[in-house]
């Protein structure tokens, strides 16, 4: 097989777009390793090829041995919600910050061949204009977007200090199965689903005229291995892994189906779509699942596609 031999270790591996990664990576021959504490992840969801390992990234100690003889780190592991993060900013801190210097000093001395960070399009916070071009004034407005700006500047001076080739992914607004609809911290797809699954009305916050740059899973897997693959990239750059395309919540609202209710705004920027030029040059990357056609298999993995009365059922998209 093309990658046999090649190890990749995977933080955050058990939880939904890390979970994805590995079971790709094991797809094209690599040996995978994964750290993960389960603080949000799931045992069940790693692929039962990997080697799983329950170690928390705030532990340096046990980081070392797990990277040793791997050829590629690919850090996801995170608390990655701008709620929680605001709720519990020392936590969230010491995991996204603490945790990431942890995972690079444990690659750096791994002598690891890359180095693929998952940054956020949340860095970019409030900005003037769409689309977030990766070269404007990165202003985060939570503690998570700056947590995840930090991440990126860390990987980058550790490339250019300690020679650890590495780059920086800011994905937006990831979606696609698995994504976990429970908690107060859900994304609003997941809720959406969740929401019309339990006959519920979706709850919309402000007036739902937001717009966000929805992109789908296997598109965000791709671009983590073509980051890892390249020989473009490893002096720290910075890409946005975004659909390019951005819709309002709204509209979202409306694919999946249902009443809606308006509930108050939280703090979030108005705005966000990607310039995909960057990812497209460096990594020949470009998105490959429309949002329609995403969230289409979200709704039949749901069993959501189709009403049905006692006689017969009326399957809103059956010619697709
Ligand atoms: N989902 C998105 O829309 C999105 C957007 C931008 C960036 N990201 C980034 O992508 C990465 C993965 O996000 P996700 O959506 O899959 O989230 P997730 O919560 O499903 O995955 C994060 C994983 O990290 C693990 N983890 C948390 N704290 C840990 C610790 N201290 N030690 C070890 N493991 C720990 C969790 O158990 C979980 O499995 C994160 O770094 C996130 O910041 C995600």
């Amino acid at each position: 097989m093309a990658n046999e031999g090649k190890c990749a270790v995977v933080t955050g591996g058990a939880g939904f777009i890390g979970s994805h990664l590995v079971d790709e990576l094991i797809q094209r021959g690599y040996d995978v390793r994964v750290i993960d504490n389960l603080a949000a992840g799931k045992k069940e969801q790693v692929n039962p090829k990997a080697e799983f390992h329950q170690v928390d990234i705030r532990d340096k100690e046990a980081l070392s041995p797990i990277m040793k003889g791997a050829d590629y780190v690919f850090h996801l592991a995170a608390l990655p919600r701008v709620q929680f993060s605001i709720d519990n900013p020392e936590e969230a801190d010491a995991v996204n910050i603490g945790g990431t210097l942890n995972v690079l000093l444990a690659a750096k001395d791994a002598g690891v061949k890359r180095f693929v960070y998952s940054a956020s399009g949340s860095a970019y916070g409030e900005q003037q204009e769409v689309p977030f071009r990766e070269e404007m004034h990165a202003r985060p407005i939570s503690p998570y977007g700056l947590h995840k700006y930090v991440g990126e500047h860390y990987a980058r001076v550790f490339s250019v200090v300690y020679g650890l080739p590495a780059v920086s992914l800011r994905y937006f607004n990831v979606y696609g199965s698995r994504l976990d609809p429970t908690g107060p911290y859900a994304l609003v797809i997941a809720k959406f689903l969740q929401q019309r699954k339990d006959g519920q009305v979706l709850t919309v916050t402000g007036d739902g005229e937001q717009t966000r740059d929805f992109t789908h899973v296997r598109d965000v897997v791709r671009a983590n291995i073509l980051a890892a693959e390249s020989g473009n990239v490893g002096a720290g750059e910075v890409i946005n892994v975004g659909a390019g395309r951005n819709m309002t919540v709204n509209r979202i609202a409306e694919l999946v189906g249902g009443e809606v209710e308006y509930v108050p705004a939280r703090l979030e920027p108005r705005h966000a779509r990607a310039d995909r030029s960057r990812a497209k040059e460096l990594l020949g990357w470009e998105p490959e699942v429309l949002i329609e056609k995403g969230v289409l298999e979200l709704l039949r993995e749901w069993g959501l596609d189709c009403i049905c009365d006692d006689k017969k059922c009326v399957c809103a998209f059956a010619d697709d």
